[in-house]
């Protein structure tokens, strides 16, 4: 067991902050499907602070997706103060620094933001007790091993961050300019999680629930984190926890489902950002929602053409009605496939 705050948790399952994905429709989605906490996509102190109306959107919280943390990013410390408090004002359960976005982008401009601070470590602590210091929630960091494989800091950055008050570490086992290649290096989260005694989440590589048990077995983490292994999949939280509490996988949703899912997903976005946005951005999770259903190409060509609710919605329908036909019989008995 393991406290966040006024949280407590026991080999808990998060969804990682994933910018464009962990909106507020999806964020729900997982809770609804048993991820213990969720994140906000990262958002830019400067932009929030500079009242940026987008940036304001992505930190608007549902009531029903606590506990839910804000993610911010940023390398001035005024910045990072009045986004703290502006983000606080929102009533997360906590406050999430990102010190872990690789891109250059993020990374490279000026002294960096992001992993960028993993070159300058002391600016990083420094930012790091700023924003400790200006709220009352609890802060924890999110980052990664260091900048590259010649320069791994996590062990000693970690034990700082400690020091300086910070209620929880989530790594993800890479370097910066490992980017997303190469395996996340699992080892060292089992040497973070040694060297600190704040809770350690544990973040890289699980893509499937069995990956969960697994995490939590080699390094002794207090949570995984699953960032690309929940894209299109938000059920893979209620297969892991079925897993931890020694039940079987209860594997997928059937197809119809997975397709209620989706059009539910859509319709919360479209009240979100308006229908035409909405269908665009929902194709992102097409391929994830749709997974080893039988013929699926067919409705995945039509779910790309389509560019307003209704279009979607009778893509769908006709799709369950082909199914249904007795001339595509012994296609639905592949229907659970994940
Ligand atoms: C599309 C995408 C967007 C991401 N955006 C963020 C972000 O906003 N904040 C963050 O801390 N990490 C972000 N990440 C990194 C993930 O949170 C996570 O650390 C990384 O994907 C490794 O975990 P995984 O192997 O479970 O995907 C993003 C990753 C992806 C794939």
């Amino acid at each position: 067991m393991f406290q966040i705050g006024s949280n407590t948790f026991d080999r808990a399952v998060f969804l990682a902050p994933m910018e464009a994905v962990t909106e507020r429709p999806f964020r729900r989605q997982c809770r609804k499907f048993g991820a213990d906490m969720v994140y906000t996509e990262f958002v830019s102190a400067e932009a929030l602070i500079r009242n940026a109306a987008k940036s304001h959107d992505k930190i608007f919280l549902a009531e029903d997706e606590h506990p839910v943390g804000i993610q911010i990013y940023g390398n001035r410390e005024e910045a990072l103060v009045e986004a703290t408090q502006l983000s606080e004002r929102m009533g997360p359960d906590l406050i999430d620094i990102n010190f872990g976005c690789p891109v250059k982008k993020v990374a490279c401009k000026g002294q960096g933001a992001g992993s960028g601070l993993l070159r300058y470590p002391d600016l990083l602590v420094d930012l790091t007790r700023a924003v400790v210091q200006a709220t009352s929630l609890p802060v924890t960091v999110k980052t990664r091993l260091g900048w590259d494989d010649r320069s791994i800091i996590i062990v000693d950055l970690a034990r700082r961050l400690e020091d300086l008050g910070v209620a929880a570490l989530t790594l993800h086992a890479r370097t910066r300019c490992q980017m997303f290649k190469g395996n996340a290096d699992w080892d060292w989260i089992a040497k973070v999680k040694e060297a600190v005694s704040i809770p350690v989440i544990g973040n890289g590589d699980v893509t499937a629930p069995e990956d969960v048990l697994r995490m939590f077995d080699h390094t002794g983490c207090d949570a995984v984190m699953i960032g690309r292994g929940a894209i299109g999949n938000p059920w893979i939280f209620t297969r892991a926890q079925a897993l931890l509490s020694g039940r079987p996988d209860p594997g997928p949703p059937q197809f119809e489902d997975r397709a209620r899912l989706y059009l539910d997903l859509l319709a919360e976005n479209i009240e979100m950002k308006g229908e035409r946005r909405a269908v665009l951005e929902m194709r992102k999770h097409v391929s994830g929602y749709l997974r080893g259903m039988p013929n699926i190409s067919w409705l995945r060509g039509r779910l790309m053409q389509e560019t307003d609710q209704a279009g979607v919605e009778g893509a769908v329908r006709d799709y369950l009605e082909r199914l249904a036909d007795p001339k595509f019989a012994g296609l639905r008995e592949h229907m659970s496939v994940s």
